[in-house]
């Protein structure tokens, strides 16, 4: 069976592209399914069994299932769980599946390198090979990441050689490289994203551009009055995610799968980052920033600027929104949030810093 984008599931006499996207509740999968369902989309997510609540992200597209015309479904599932997410497949039959879900944070991956390439390496291959099992002949986009470059000199590119300086990152190769054999040994439909940071007001409060702008809100309301940071001399390409989710569409709407570097071409330090963050509310980083050792990471990525003049060239993908525009947007938003109230926002920031040396 092959319900590629064109030949979509059929329901109710009306033609439905479905999509499965697990990590959904993440910054990059809320995006994505706010995206396809704009664009008439069956949607199916994948979240995990949590005794906390973690789909605040999503909760604004939650429709009651005895509704009509509901076009967005949600499943449990675990990428640890094989037999789960095989069953998944055989029950959706998606026509794309969006692969987001991941332990997606560096840091953490040094403390969690057993877990980290369980869910973020084993995971891809799990799912992938639920696919080859069932015989569908669905598309398959895998989240890769230019942490796979590692120590590699910018300007990195699809033909750029990996050299991964984490365990986050070398599961995140294994993972890509799944990917490519399945493709190459099954002539399966998997394409690879080599996605750059990409940051929004929805990002994880642990990385560290939400870090800054949550840290900027909160000091000039008042509420704070330092900022703990590790190494603010790497250098990272930093965009904005609802453009980089709309690439990912983009790459698997290709007739056929291939890999492809999405950034926005231009590299700036956290330095940078927390010089325009704080000048955007009149402030000197200088007098609330201090050094926490806890922060380094055994091995850094130094610098990491990527080259997307393949997905310019073949998808038609190019940035609008570039570092500066992506802090003045994420600095207004954790402002906004902080004077609404923690509840009042989907972008709104969890509760402040007890989580360990992770970000
Ligand atoms: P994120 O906000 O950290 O979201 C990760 C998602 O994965 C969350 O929905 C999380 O669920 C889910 N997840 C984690 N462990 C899981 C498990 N064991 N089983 C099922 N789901 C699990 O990440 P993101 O920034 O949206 O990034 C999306 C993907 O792109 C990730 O794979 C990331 O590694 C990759 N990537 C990100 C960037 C970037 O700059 N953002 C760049 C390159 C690649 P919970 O909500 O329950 O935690
Ligand atoms: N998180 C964090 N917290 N990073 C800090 C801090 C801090 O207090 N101080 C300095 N940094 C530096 C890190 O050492 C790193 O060089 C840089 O800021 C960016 O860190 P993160 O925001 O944690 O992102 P990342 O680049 O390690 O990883 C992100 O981007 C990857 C794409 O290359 C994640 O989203 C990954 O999932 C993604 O694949």
């Amino acid at each position: 069976m092959d319900n590629g984008p064109g030949e979509a599931a059929s329901t109710g006499g009306s033609i439905v592209t479905r999509a499965l996207i697990t990590g959904i509740t993440g910054q990059d999968g809320s995006y994505l399914a706010e995206l396809l369902l704009s664009k008439g989309y069956e949607v199916h997510g994948v979240i995990r069994r949590a005794s906390t609540f973690n789909t605040r992200r999503i909760d604004h597209l939650y429709v009651d299932r005895h509704e009509r015309d509901v076009r967005f479904f949600m499943h449990y599932g675990d990428t640890a769980d094989g037999t789960r997410l095989t069953s998944l497949l055989a029950q959706i039959l998606p026509d794309e599946i969006y692969h987001l879900a991941s332990q997606s944070h560096v840091r953490v991956s040094f403390d969690e390198p057993e877990y980290t390439s369980e869910i973020t390496g084993l995971g891809t291959l799990r799912l992938l090979e639920g696919i080859r099992q069932t015989g569908l002949g669905c598309r398959f986009y895998q989240a890769s990441s230019s942490e796979m470059f590692g120590s590699a000199p910018p300007p990195q590119n699809e033909l750029t050689v990996f050299a991964p300086r984490s365990p986050y990152g070398i599961s995140k190769l294994f993972a890509h490289w799944t990917a490519r054999n399945y493709r190459e040994a099954y002539g399966m439909y998997t394409a690879n994203g080599i996605l750059f940071n990409h940051e929004s007001p929805r990002r994880g409060e642990t990385f560290v551009t939400r870090k800054i702008t949550r840290a900027v809100a909160r000091i000039r309301a008042g509420l704070d009055d330092e900022l703990w940071m590790g190494n603010i001399d790497a250098i990272r390409d930093w965009g904005y995610a609802p453009e980089y989710v709309e690439g990912m569409w983009r790459i698997l709407q290709c007739d056929e799968p291939a890999d492809y570097v999405l950034a926005t071409g231009a590299g700036y330090s956290v330095r940078e980052f927390l010089t325009l963050a704080f000048d955007h509310v009149g402030l000197d980083w200088q007098n609330y920033v201090r050094f926490d050792e806890s922060y380094l990471r055994p091995t850094e990525v130094d610098v990491v600027i990527g080259d997307s003049t393949k997905a310019s060239r073949e998808i038609g993908w190019a940035p609008k929104v570039h570092t500066p525009e992506l802090v003045r947007i994420m600095v207004d938003a954790d402002i906004r949030a902080l004077a609404e109230g923690a509840s009042a926002s989907i972008d709104r920031p969890a509760l402040p810093g007890w989580y360990p040396a992770t970000g």
